[in-house]
């Protein structure tokens, strides 16, 4: 991590060489067009020189968010299960990239369970909708989406929002760019589509900050 943080008083979110990225993946499936995608996106990190740290949801074992609240006092998750490695990940890292398919409209299970448990992260605070955020400043977001419906972008721009307002507005993420990508005829294709071709463009120029 470069020890010059800032410039014009502005933090500069770390690039290349600098640039930590933890890729999530919450597909069940893990060769499917969520991980065809995710790869692509990993591809474009280790182009600009970053590290990528990756993992699949469905090899860990997590439970829902047992809503015991613990996590106000202690700021912390008080539920022993492998979230407890994903929370130092994520704090470890400067980009935190999710993905999963859509299933019925809404983001997979594991990917649910998943964000329902950044409630950790949150403390009871002045900003922020009443919450202060204990993820760490200076990190940036992705989301992708892979789906059935070749017009998903407009059917489902909904998960856009609830996806910013979780990473942005809730944890602090100083900025995100989220996707929604049909699926193509086979994992592989899923990155040929004009809508993965935007988002191989923007992603690339969001990573380079540029
Ligand atoms: C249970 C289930 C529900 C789904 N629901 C939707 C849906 O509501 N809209 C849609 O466009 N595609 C839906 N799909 C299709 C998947 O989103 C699509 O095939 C996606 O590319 C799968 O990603 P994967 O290969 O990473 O698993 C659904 C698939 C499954 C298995």
């Amino acid at each position: 991590m470069s020890t010059d943080r800032y410039k014009n008083g502005r933090e500069i979110l770390p690039v290349g060489d600098d640039l930590k990225a933890l890729i999530v993946n919450g597909s069940p499936r893990k060769h499917g067009s969520t991980a065809s995608l995710l790869n692509r996106v990993a591809g474009i990190v280790n182009e600009a020189g970053g590290n990528v740290n990756r993992c699949d949801l469905v090899d860990l074992n997590f439970d829902d968010c047992h809503a015991c609240m613990r996590c106000r006092d202690s700021g912390a998750c008080a539920v022993d299960d492998d979230m407890q490695p994903m929370y130092v990940r994520m704090r470890d890292s400067d980009m935190i990239v999710l993905g999963s398919p859509i299933y019925m409209g809404a983001e997979s299970g594991r990917m649910k369970c998943f964000v329902d448990r950044f409630n950790a992260f949150l403390l009871p605070g002045k900003v922020r909708s009443g919450f202060t955020s204990s993820l760490g400043k200076g990190k940036r977001a992705i989301v992708v989406f892979s789906c059935g419906q070749k017009d998903g972008e407009m059917v489902f721009n909904h998960l856009n929002v609830r996806y910013f307002n979780i990473l942005v507005r809730l944890l602090g993420c100083e900025d995100m760019r989220s996707f929604i990508v049909p699926a193509g005829a086979s994992p592989e294709a899923s990155i040929h589509s004009p809508q993965a071709r935007q988002m191989i463009e923007e992603i690339t120029r969001f990573v380079r900050s540029d």
